[in-house]
């Protein structure tokens, strides 16, 4: 079998997705109408031509405003179950989905809104598709650390619900020791821990992640390759990678796939996944950026077949249901 179909069919997990990136256009302009919330477009075609990026905040402006028009537990549903659409055509059978509270409660917009249609569609997909997930709530790092705080605090209810805390948003300026307090209560209440680290941000940060934070996976971490002895530690320690090569080029991470770090990333041993992050905003979702990746860099098929299993084997999934994949 040629590598396309191969990675087309097999069974696969994604491990770094945001739930709001994943809006569709045409998803969008129907929430809108119902809930009456006025975009600044008129069409899907001028919606598309807003996501030209020149870096991490030009697409947060435009990934907030697009989560503006999310009201109602079924926007949140129906935003999840088309994303999980996609992981049914996808052959994406786990998968671990990030989403951002404060986005929603900084307009009002209730935390039970948000997991409730979240939640509702998880359970739907594993009763249609047979899909598995776990949700990862991840604080704004361009808020304070107090806001993150509140976040925790109004999560304690639904911690049944949560498998992991993470950190996104604006890297550069927020660094991870700005929420070291929040990510040790966290870490007490019994939730994972993940982090995006050296996406924009210095190799610095990404040791911050791990000493002060306590992580137990990187979200990017592209920035590590500049620092020699971050490598030697990644290695030694099996802490893996979640990248995402679309989301590289759309947002200048790399200038282009062809000169994309994930090949080095498993020649020097670094545990290194496949992801799609904002799949909507970015071109394509995971078998796209399998795809592309594997095009752009001759990727053989033991590579992608390391890049496969390293995704089940760096999930939360426990050691039981990862043997069934592994
Ligand atoms: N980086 C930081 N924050 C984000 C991203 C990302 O790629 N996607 C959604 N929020
Ligand atoms: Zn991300």
């Amino acid at each position: 079998m040629d590598i396309i179909s191969y990675i087309k069919k097999v069974p696969k997990a994604e491990l770094h997705l945001h739930i709001e990136g994943t809006f569709e256009p045409e998803l969008m302009f129907e929430i809108a109408q119902r809930n009456e919330v006025k975009i600044p477009y008129n069409s899907v075609e001028e919606v598309k031509k807003a996501y030209q990026f020149n870096c991490l905040q030009d697409f947060l402006d435009i990934y907030y405003a697009g989560a503006s028009v999310l009201l109602y537990e079924q926007d949140f549903y129906d935003l999840t179950m088309a994303y999980f659409k996609h992981c049914a055509e996808e052959n994406v059978v786990h998968t671990e989905i990030m989403f951002d509270p404060q986005t929603h409660t900084k307009r009002g917009v209730s935390f039970e809104t948000v997991i409730s249609g979240i939640k509702r569609a998880q359970d739907d997909a594993e009763k249609n598709f047979g899909i598995t997930s776990y949700l990862i709530m991840s604080y704004l790092r361009h808020l304070s650390e107090e806001d993150a705080f509140e976040t925790l605090e109004q999560s304690l209810s639904y911690k049944h619900l949560i498998k992991a805390v993470g950190l996104d948003s604006s890297e550069k300026g927020n660094p991870p020791s700005k929420f070291q307090k929040v990510f040790a209560a966290s870490v007490k209440e019994g939730y994972k821990i993940v982090a995006h680290a050296g996406e924009e941000g210095p190799a610095e940060y990404v040791w911050e992640a791990l000493d002060l934070l306590k992580i137990d996976r990187i979200d990017h971490g592209n920035n590590s390759l500049t620092d020699e002895k971050l490598v030697n530690y990644l290695v030694e320690n099996k802490m893996a990678l979640t990248v995402c090569p679309l989301s590289n080029t759309a947002l200048r991470v790399v200038d282009d796939l062809k000169q994309h770090p994930i090949k080095k990333m498993l020649d020097l041993g670094i545990k290194a996944t496949v992801n799609s992050d904002d799949p909507a905003y970015f071109g394509g979702y995971i078998t796209q950026n399998y795809t592309e990746i594997i095009e752009a860099l001759n990727l053989s098929l033991e590579e992608v077949k390391t890049l496969v299993s390293n995704s089940f084997e760096y999930s939360f999934l426990d050691e039981e249901t990862k043997k069934k994949y592994l």
